[in-house]
């Protein structure tokens, strides 16, 4: 029997929706994570310091009193410095949509004119707020991220001191960018290590592993995982665990998104085990994360060992990936 222990994980990309949703995911990701990057995309989205701080109460009041530190972002707009100024404090990151690109984007940003953009770049940069992109353009669905790298180079050329996170990649393009400027950074989710497009509708449609950016090709899942099994300094764990209804996923117009939250660390861990890179994985979902942004959570000891868990076909009506289905290894203490 082989066990892995890992300090301090960190989902560095989630969504942990509102009300009765946030109420049933929230106590699945603080049972096994220390904190997570919170994603402002609710219905209307997070975009005020009221908002941030009422939300952040939300979801510690929907977690047991084990230790999770709900790190919160805004949702981008084109905000002045004095605002920035004074929320500083409460917030880790800044997300950025394209205008409908995705689940409750539509107040996103409709066209990527830097000038526009810069007083509040600016501001970002001095107060050393990091800006996470949902890089897509609104192009052929196969080609979107490939085709937002452009936009990722204006905006690490025009604002070298910005770090900026390339949410959840997809492709080798997006991969080959990272080493190509100081200030780009990337997270990737489990599932874009483990599918391909052929995974999603390639035989049966399987609605439950569609999301946005839509899994791309062999080549492309094999530069995601060279870069996370070798855990690059720039890349972090980020989830992307995006729970919906079980009605909205198995339905005429499927929302995007793939939950993965319960079985993350686990599926982590047999991956990383079969590439022989299990050392690799403390770098990959924590301490890169801790280095680049800065955070230090609080201690937290989670220790895995590689006997079968057969998942659950739900979670209060939210179909996980490999929803009952048997994954190699299991969680055996949280401490
Ligand atoms: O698949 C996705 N689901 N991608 C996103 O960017 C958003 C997310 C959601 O909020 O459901
Ligand atoms: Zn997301």
């Amino acid at each position: 029997m082989k066990t892995h222990t890992l300090l301090m994980p960190l989902d560095m990309h989630l969504h942990l929706r509102d009300g009765v949703m946030l109420e049933n995911v929230a106590p699945l990701s603080a049972y096994s994570f220390s904190g997570a990057l919170v994603m402002p995309n609710l219905v209307p989205p997070v975009t005020t310091k009221e908002d941030v701080i009422a939300y952040k109460e939300r979801i510690m009041a929907s977690v047991p009193n084990d230790y999770f530190e709900p790190y919160m972002t805004l949702f981008y707009q084109n905000y002045d410095k004095a605002f920035l100024e004074s929320v500083v404090d409460d917030i880790l990151a800044i997300k950025l949509y394209p205008a409908g690109i995705t689940t409750n984007s539509e107040g996103g940003v409709k066209s990527f004119d830097i000038e526009a953009m810069r007083p509040t770049l600016n501001a970002m940069s001095e107060l050393d707020i990091p800006l996470c992109i949902h890089g897509e353009t609104d192009g052929f669905v196969m080609d979107r991220e490939a085709e937002f790298m452009s936009i990722y180079e204006l905006l690490a050329q025009n604002f070298p001191k910005l770090k900026i996170v390339m949410e959840h990649i997809t492709t080798k393009a997006a991969v080959d960018m990272l080493d190509k400027y100081e200030n780009l950074y990337a997270t990737i989710t489990l599932h874009h290590l483990l599918i391909t497009l052929d995974d999603v509708v390639g035989g049966m449609m399987k609605p439950h592993l569609f999301c946005k950016p839509i899994a791309k090709r062999p080549e492309d899942r094999e530069a995601l995982l060279k870069v996370a099994l070798e855990a690059h300094p720039k890349v972090m764990f980020g989830s992307d665990s995006a729970p919906h209804p079980q009605h909205k996923k198995e339905s005429c117009g499927c929302a995007a998104g793939v939950f993965t939250a319960p079985i993350a660390l686990q599926v982590l861990c047999e991956v990383f085990d079969e590439f022989n890179a299990l050392e690799n994985l403390q770098d990959f979902v924590s301490d890169n994360a801790q280095r680049i942004y800065g955070i230090c959570p609080e201690f937290k000891e989670i220790t895995l060992v590689d006997l079968p868990f057969t998942v659950p076909e739900s979670y209060s009506g939210v179909i996980p990936m490999y929803a009952g289905e048997t994954i190699g290894w299991s969680i055996e203490s949280v401490e």
